[in-house]
């Protein structure tokens, strides 16, 4: 579902507090150009800003980059001296998201991991334990990211998903027509695992898609 159709009241909100600079729209552009326009929304990109100063987060791993637009907003919102590791597997979104990397003011608080996700994540484990983790690549695998995260965040550190409500689909009984029912039951899983009061303090924010928020608490 496009993220680029958006309500009079999200766009109110994009016209008072969210307002992507000229890289960032440009960045938007390219993604429709390519029909591959599944970044995160404007408002969702100042939401995480907002989670980050909220929160002090300094280290943080994005697993799914795309074109590296959700990265430059929160690599925005880091002190000097934080850093963000993304992970990205498309060799053509890896191209893209290091030209725009290079692009802005922060690309020195940027590094892009090429590959799969599921390869690159035991590799970063001797740089952790990170403050906060960004999840929004393959849905299916979510269950697997969180097993990572789990080990790979301080005690009281992030865990932010995207899409967790599968635009809706998640809040059926069973996997409705036209969704893989294995991604369905996956993030199912992901959701009710974050639901575990004694170990997460966790909710989604009820965006179209779904943007679930979690402090480890062990
Ligand atoms: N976070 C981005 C959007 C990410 S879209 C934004 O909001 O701007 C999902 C991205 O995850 C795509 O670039 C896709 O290539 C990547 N991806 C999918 N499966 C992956 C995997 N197993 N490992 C690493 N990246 C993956
Ligand atoms: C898809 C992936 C996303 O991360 C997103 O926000 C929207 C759609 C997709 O794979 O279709
Ligand atoms: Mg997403």
């Amino acid at each position: 579902m496009p993220r680029n159709i958006i309500t009079p009241s999200i766009q109110y909100i994009h016209n008072l507090y969210a307002q992507p600079d000229e890289l960032l729209v440009s960045i938007s552009s390219e993604l429709e150009k390519r029909n591959i326009a599944i970044q995160v929304g404007a408002e969702e990109g100042r939401m995480l800003q907002i989670l980050i100063a909220l929160h002090g987060a300094k280290k943080i791993v994005e697993i799914g980059t795309l074109a590296g637009y959700s990265t430059i907003w929160m690599a925005r919102a880091l002190p000097e001296d934080g850093h963000i590791y993304t992970i990205n597997k498309d060799p053509e979104h890896v191209k893209m998201a290091e030209g725009f990397f290079i692009l802005s003011e922060c690309s020195k608080k940027i590094t892009q991991l090429t590959g799969d996700a599921h390869k690159i994540l035991p590799d970063l484990v001797e740089k952790a334990p990170f403050d906060m983790v960004f999840i929004d690549a393959d849905k299916i695998s979510y269950p697997a990211y969180l097993d990572w995260a789990e080990n790979n965040i301080r005690k009281g550190g992030l865990i932010i998903a995207d899409n967790t409500l599968l635009a809706g689909m998640v809040a059926e009984d069973r996997p409705p027509d036209g969704i893989p029912p294995a991604r369905w039951k996956g993030m199912r899983l992901f959701n009710e695992r974050l639901a575990d009061k004694n170990k997460y303090n966790a909710t989604i924010i009820p965006t179209k898609e779904g943007l679930s928020v979690a402090i480890k608490m062990f």
